[in-house]
């Protein structure tokens, strides 16, 4: 079962995510990502937020400190190890959990004000319930913030190394997502999800989630100093961040 798959390479690959994520090597993250996505959060303080498919938690504990009371789940036991893990050694008050997104059945209807989920919609093979999920547990006005790879744009290092733009933009399927920068500790395999951008706006559409905001972002200044190779995101987009409201 593809979900097995999944879940299987994301535990196999927590301790290579973990030094990727970790020790400032996910550059598209701290330098356009989370830059984009924050600002479409905007001020969180004192909210309830669920961090959907949280990893090991590097973007759970930034929307801690900024004062939000954040839940994560993640359906990798190996990731929600090393999120609790660093909870343990230096506390902020976040919960974890090891729960699948489709099925967030401990939570109650009507529970957060924001949930977020960062480059992990892509991954998931019953994204439709995950977001209906989502509708059930955001209150009347929450807000559901979410970034993935654009999907008109995606790119995939292959097997072979050769990296591509989707080519059957139409057609929906899984692809396999070869990990192999020279910067990580161990190369790793995960499974992604090709979708059209309106397989996506659907399955907001048919939770009654209405878009509220698109946002692409583009490098920030400082990382274009760092990292030059980022100038080909002023292009094309990278990402795409979408909110939408439950009604
Ligand atoms: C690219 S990582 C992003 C992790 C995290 N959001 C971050 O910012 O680092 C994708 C994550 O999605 C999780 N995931 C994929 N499908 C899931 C599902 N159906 N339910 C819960 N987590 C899922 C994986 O275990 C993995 O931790």
């Amino acid at each position: 079962m593809i979900k097995h798959l999944i879940q299987k390479e994301w535990d196999k690959s927590a301790d290579a995510w973990l030094d990727f994520v970790r020790t400032g090597k996910d550059h598209c993250r701290y330098y356009m990502n989370n830059p984009g996505m924050f600002k479409i959060l905007g001020n969180i303080r004192g909210k309830q937020v669920l961090d959907l498919a949280c990893g090991e938690g590097y973007n759970s504990r930034i929307m801690a400190k900024k004062g939000a009371k954040v839940t994560g789940i993640d359906f990798s036991k190996n990731q929600i190890k090393y999120a609790q893990e660093e909870e343990n050694n230096n506390k902020m008050g976040i919960e974890y959990f090891i729960q699948n997104a489709s099925r967030l059945g401990r939570f109650k209807n009507n529970t957060f004000d924001i949930v977020v989920c960062f480059m992990a919609l892509q991954d998931m093979n019953n994204y439709k319930k995950a977001v209906k999920e989502v509708k059930r547990v955001l209150k009347t006005q929450g807000r559901f913030i979410f970034a993935m790879p654009h999907p008109c744009f995606e790119r995939n290092v292959g097997r072979d190394g050769i990296s591509y733009t989707v080519k059957d933009y139409f057609t929906a399927k899984a692809y396999p997502l070869y990990w192999k920068m020279k910067r990580l500790t161990k190369h790793f395999k995960t499974t992604s999800f090709h979708r059209s951008l309106s397989d996506y706006t659907n399955a907001l559409y048919d939770a009654d989630l209405l878009i509220s905001r698109i946002h692409e972002p583009k490098p920030t200044k400082q990382g274009l100093k760092v990292h030059p190779n980022l100038k080909e995101n002023l292009l094309i987009p990278q990402s795409i961040v979408i909110e939408a409201i439950k009604s």
